[in-house]
């Protein structure tokens, strides 16, 4: 039966060592291991990552006895070597890339050593998940430590099911680009069928890096790389709703509550749960709850803030400083304000089972959610989650993913520190009923969008992007199938080859003036046109000048200019009858005005087209002037009988009657009817070609699978390889 395979760095359970050496098993942190947790027990699943805990030679019988206890529970265990954890986890994991994508890029350390040791490592979750891997499988890898697995399982499975979500945000282009590794880590997850991200921000912004790191643009969201479409999507993760609703209402919560209510006194109580980490903002929040209190006096001795900080990656520099800066404050504060019968805060530095957990959110009247970058942030939809009696106020942070969701909480921008004083003197004064109205929208929404939808959700999606895949109705073109086309065109007594020109036989260019025919096109060409019975037109959008210089002396015929002008063998170049040209002067300007703000841009202008290109324009903004361009000629295009074609990297104006695939019937309306037939081309102006060819055609197209076309070849150079043969033949 087929499974999911989850791919995590962590484990959904941590194994560590008591004080007398004997192991312990306890839940992982975070919002990964608590968001999926109730998953990966279903069937057949796995979760495979690292238990967290480093064994050296010495304990081989208790790493034994951890492998067995953990497959038990459906887990597989990748262990990490001390330098292992030190490079990869501390180091490029939470030393490089964490800092980088919550935007705090002036903590990153940018070190070849650490990157080593995560492709090394990211290879050894690639290697065992291969060992564990069906071909039906489906694999999902999470997060930002396992970014080069997708593409390393693809390598070695390249029609597996791969599906990768990123649970922190994926910043924006201007920082992405800051690391020396960002073309690296994009092709990694390019590996994958589908990418998701907690946000449409977060989308948006690995898009563009993709586009202008990669080179790769996308259409509303999918993009073609090594001709496999793969989707880019944001699915916000959700909780297990009915997971908290049940504990806050379960016996040992409420006993908690009132041992918690005892020691604390009968304040009104703010809440805030992290990791210790500076993107969450704590000593911020210190700073705010300190001004909080100078400002609002009335409520010294009325209002704590029960401070819970889990401990988190405490070998690592930044995550030491901030627990010293930290423990100061908090002391500060207390030192500051608290009295005999009132503590300000009272500070946790430790994690705590779900049941305490449930009684602090039951408790608690305001939590107090403000990071400074949060990828989603599951704290603040507990504290909802928990509350029965949807009393209680949730101020959160704009800058967590949260917050796009949960919109009736009041949302503040945490460096304002003002504005985040205000909120909770406004938290404190809410109206029951307005508690009550905000709390009960909020439940609604995560009780729909809970975990269980966002697996299916994201799930189903993988399934749907592979489905699509598999039924395209162009084929990627294996050897069985090239050397069939091969025996066709030798068995065949006359033969018909349509070969687009640029990105066709040669590599597309950005100087279109360095795409001249080499010696070994040149070669081919001639070999093909000196067979029997043997035609080979040259179909290309290029003036018909250029195409007679650079391939007038060998025996091709031509379609130049989109099919504007032909060239049939042993004849002179002729043009399409009583074409119309007066249209360029109304057009000319609009293309010039467009030019005149576009550095590198420039203007081509063939007999009956004018050429709009950008291939040297800063990438985006050619694009973006590509659209302005095709909306503002639009209608006028419509009006004077002119088509549009956006091209690669061209925007083509020319009169509509003229295009390839009307070209073509000039070859294909005369002679036997048994001949073979083939059209090759990589641009969309190619798909007109396509369309036109008859039936038992063989139609090829260049780079991707999104094509009229019947089958799809990597690039020029397997052309080139496949037309070698012919001419061989
Ligand atoms: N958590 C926990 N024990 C604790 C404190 C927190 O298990 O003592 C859990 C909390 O319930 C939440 C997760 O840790 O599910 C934190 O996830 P969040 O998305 O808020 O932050 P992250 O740690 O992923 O940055
Ligand atoms: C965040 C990350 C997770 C990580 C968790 C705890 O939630 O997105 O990938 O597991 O923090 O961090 P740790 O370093 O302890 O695994």
């Amino acid at each position: 039966m087929a499974r999911t395979i989850i791919v995590s760095n962590r484990l959904p359970v941590k194994v560590q060592r008591d004080d007398n050496g004997d192991l312990q098993y306890k839940p992982s942190e975070g919002g990964l291991a608590t968001g999926l947790g109730s998953i990966y027990k279903k069937g057949d699943n796995v979760w495979v990552g690292w238990p967290g805990l480093y064994f050296n030679d010495k304990n081989k019988e208790s790493k034994k006895e951890v492998t067995e206890r953990l497959s038990s529970e459906n887990m597989e265990p990748v262990y990490l070597s001390e330098s292992e954890i030190k490079l990869f986890y501390e180091g490029f994991s939470n030393e490089t890339l964490w800092p980088t994508f919550h935007y705090f890029n002036q903590y990153a350390l940018y070190k070849r050593s650490y990157y080593e040791a995560y492709k090394k490592v990211n290879q050894k979750f690639c290697d065992a998940v291969l060992e564990l891997a069906n071909p039906d499988d489906t694999i999902w890898i999470h997060d930002y430590q396992l970014m080069l697995v997708p593409d390393m399982i693809r390598e070695k499975l390249p029609d597996a099911s791969i599906g990768f979500f990123l649970h922190i945000p994926f910043p924006s282009f201007e920082v992405f680009r800051l690391l020396p590794w960002r073309r690296e880590l994009l092709d990694g997850v390019l590996g994958s069928d589908l990418v998701g991200f907690h946000t449409y921000d977060d989308m948006r912004h690995f898009l563009s890096a993709v586009s202008r790191i990669c080179y790769i643009g996308n259409q509303q969201g999918q993009i073609t790389k090594d001709r496999r479409t793969i989707v880019i999507d944001s699915f916000p993760i959700g909780i297990d709703y009915d997971k908290y609703a049940n504990s806050s209402s379960a016996p040992s919560t409420l006993s908690k509550e009132v041992r918690f209510r005892t020691s604390i006194g009968d304040q009104k109580l703010m809440l805030s749960i992290d990791r210790l980490d500076y993107s969450k903002g704590i000593p911020a929040r210190l700073e705010i709850f300190d001004i909080f209190l100078s400002k609002y006096p009335e409520y010294q001795g009325k209002v704590s803030l029960i401070m819970v900080v889990v401990p988190s990656r405490d070998n690592v520099e930044k995550y030491k400083d901030l627990k010293e800066e930290v423990d100061l404050l908090v002391g500060r504060i207390n030192g500051k304000y608290g009295s005999m019968n009132w503590t300000p805060i009272h500070y946790f530095y430790r994690s705590f089972p779900l049941e305490d957990l449930s009684a602090f959110y039951r408790m608690a009247d305001v939590a107090l959610v403000t990071p400074m970058r949060d990828g989603m942030n599951l704290v603040c939809k507990e504290y909802v989650a928990s509350k029965l009696d949807k009393r209680g106020v949730l101020i959160l942070s704009e800058m967590a993913g949260a917050s796009k969701e949960l919109s009736e909480a009041l949302i503040v921008n945490p460096n304002d520190k003002h504005q985040v004083v205000d909120a909770i003197y406004k938290a404190l004064k809410m109206p029951v009923d307005e508690q009550e109205k905000h709390m009960a929208f909020m439940q609604k929404t995560i009780k729909k969008f809970n975990i269980h939808h966002w697996v299916k959700l994201f799930l189903d999606r993988l399934d749907n992007v592979k489905e699509r895949q598999k039924t395209m109705g162009t084929k990627v073109m294996d050897t069985k199938m090239r050397d069939d086309i091969i025996t066709d065109f030798k068995t065949s007594d006359k033969r018909l080859l349509f070969l687009d020109y640029d990105g066709t036989l040669v590599p597309f260019n950005s100087d279109p003036q360095e795409a001249k025919p080499d010696k070994e096109l040149i070669d081919i060409l001639h070999k093909l046109t000196s067979l029997d019975n043997t035609n080979v037109v040259i179909i290309s959008g290029r003036d018909k000048n250029t195409l007679q210089n650079w391939l007038g002396d060998i025996d091709v015929e031509f379609v130049g200019e989109h099919g504007v002008w032909l060239k049939m063998r042993d004849e002179d170049w002729k043009t399409i009858d009583n074409l119309d040209n007066s249209w360029k002067d109304e057009i000319r300007p609009i293309l010039e005005m467009y030019s005149d703000k576009t550095p590198r841009s420039f203007i081509e202008e063939k007999d009956y087209s004018l050429v709009w290109h950008y291939r040297q324009v800063e990438t985006g903004l050619g694009e973006l002037r590509a659209r302005e361009i095709i909306s503002h000629l639009k209608y006028l295009s419509s009006n004077m009988n002119l088509e549009v074609l956006e091209g690669n990297k061209v925007v083509e104006i020319k009169n509509l009657e003229v295009n390839k695939g009307k070209a073509t019937t000039r070859w294909i309306g005369s002679g036997k009817k048994n001949k073979f037939i083939l059209a090759v081309g990589d641009d969309w102006t190619d798909e007109d070609t396509f369309k036109a060819m008859p039936k038992g055609a063989c139609t090829v197209k260049v780079g991707d699978l999104k094509s009229a076309a019947k089958y799809s070849v990597k690039d020029h150079e397997a052309v080139r390889e496949l037309l070698g043969m012919m001419a061989d033949s």
